[in-house]
């Protein structure tokens, strides 16, 4: 290990995170009552513009009265670059409790804007003498949040997780799609020209090195990294498929934009039984491994050594965590 340690971020379950829009209050119970691991309600772009002051003042109160159980709870905030924003945060952080979890920053783009509003929060948190630490989600969706990941990462000690944006990240960088997240026939390669066989097209993931580059930062910070929306709610097939490459990146969860999609981020981001048991076998075999003194041992005619330990223990962990829910 680096001398440099890092330090992690409260460890909350965050498989799924189910996005419900602050202007539509017949919502907020039925997320309350879902078994999704994060609640976000939305002040950004599900509401319209001439909804939004209803829409805060909705979530205000849905903050203070709906019983949201164990569920952690965040309010997506507009923009630093809307006349909103300000005042999501003064009235989010004068007129509720001390249920609100997190604050989740869209649009993210230097550390600055983290710094911005850590400042605004730090003075109404001490002026009103809230006693729990507002934690902060922060979306990278644009070109300029990608181009300043690392920085973005470490700039307050609210941060909690990093969120890809695929939507406005796509608009950002000017991607060559409509749609939100998921595949797109036009990204992938086509097999060399070979007399003998028929060339083949492979797909590829158009999102697999933004994913990439923020699981890096988000974990180089000690941070969650979470998979964003995908928008086709009609075909579980291919949100599955869309959250396994996720999780299998590094991300801990995935948003859902549908109820439907909950049970299926949480399937998808939760140790199967087999991968727990395997993870559990591994450590029995090092520890034995470790009392032979070798540091290195075979299992199921594979070797294993001690950065399994380190594999296995992720996914025991989790699996604690999530029984311990
Ligand atoms: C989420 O905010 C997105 O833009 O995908
Ligand atoms: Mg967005």
């Amino acid at each position: 290990m680096s001398f440099t340690i890092v330090e992690q971020a409260p460890a909350r379950l965050n498989r799924s995170e189910l996005a419900v829009p602050g202007s539509n209050p017949s919502l907020f119970e039925k997320a309350a009552r879902s078994d999704v691991d994060v609640v976000f309600l939305d002040l950004e772009d599900a509401v319209a513009p001439d909804d939004k002051e209803r829409a805060r003042r909705n979530v205000v109160e849905a903050v203070n009265d709906v019983d949201w159980g164990a569920k952690a709870l965040s309010v997506r905030i507009n923009g630093l670059d809307t006349h909103y924003m300000y005042r999501d945060v003064v009235d989010l952080l004068e007129q509720t409790g001390d249920r609100l979890d997190m604050i989740m920053i869209p649009k993210v783009g230097t550390a600055a804007d983290v710094y911005a509003v850590d400042m605004l929060v730090t003075q109404i948190e001490a002026a009103k003498g809230r006693r729990k630490r507002i934690g902060f989600e922060l979306i990278i969706e644009t070109a300029l949040g990608m181009a300043n990941v690392d920085e973005i990462a470490r700039a307050s000690r609210r941060n909690e997780s990093l969120h890809f944006g695929v939507a406005d990240y796509a608009a950002s960088t000017r991607a060559r799609t409509t749609v939100i997240g998921g595949p797109n026939p036009a990204y992938g390669v086509l097999t060399d020209a070979d007399d003998d066989r028929p060339r083949d097209f492979h797909w590829g993931d158009m999102w697999h090195y933004a994913i990439a580059r923020m699981v890096v930062a988000a974990r180089a910070a000690g941070l969650r990294p979470i998979d964003g929306p995908f928008g086709d709610f009609s075909d579980p097939d291919g949100f599955r498929a869309q959250a396994n490459r996720a999780v299998t990146l590094g991300c801990e969860g995935k948003w859902a934009i549908h109820p439907s999609q909950v049970a299926l981020a949480n399937e998808v981001c939760s140790p199967s039984e087999a991968e727990v048991a395997k993870a559990r076998r591994i450590l029995e075999a090092m520890a034995q491994a470790q009392k032979e003194g070798r540091g290195a041992v075979a299992l199921d005619g594979r070797l294993i050594d001690i950065a399994s330990i380190r594999q296995a223990e992720v996914l025991v962990r989790k699996a604690e965590q999530i029984a311990n829910r």
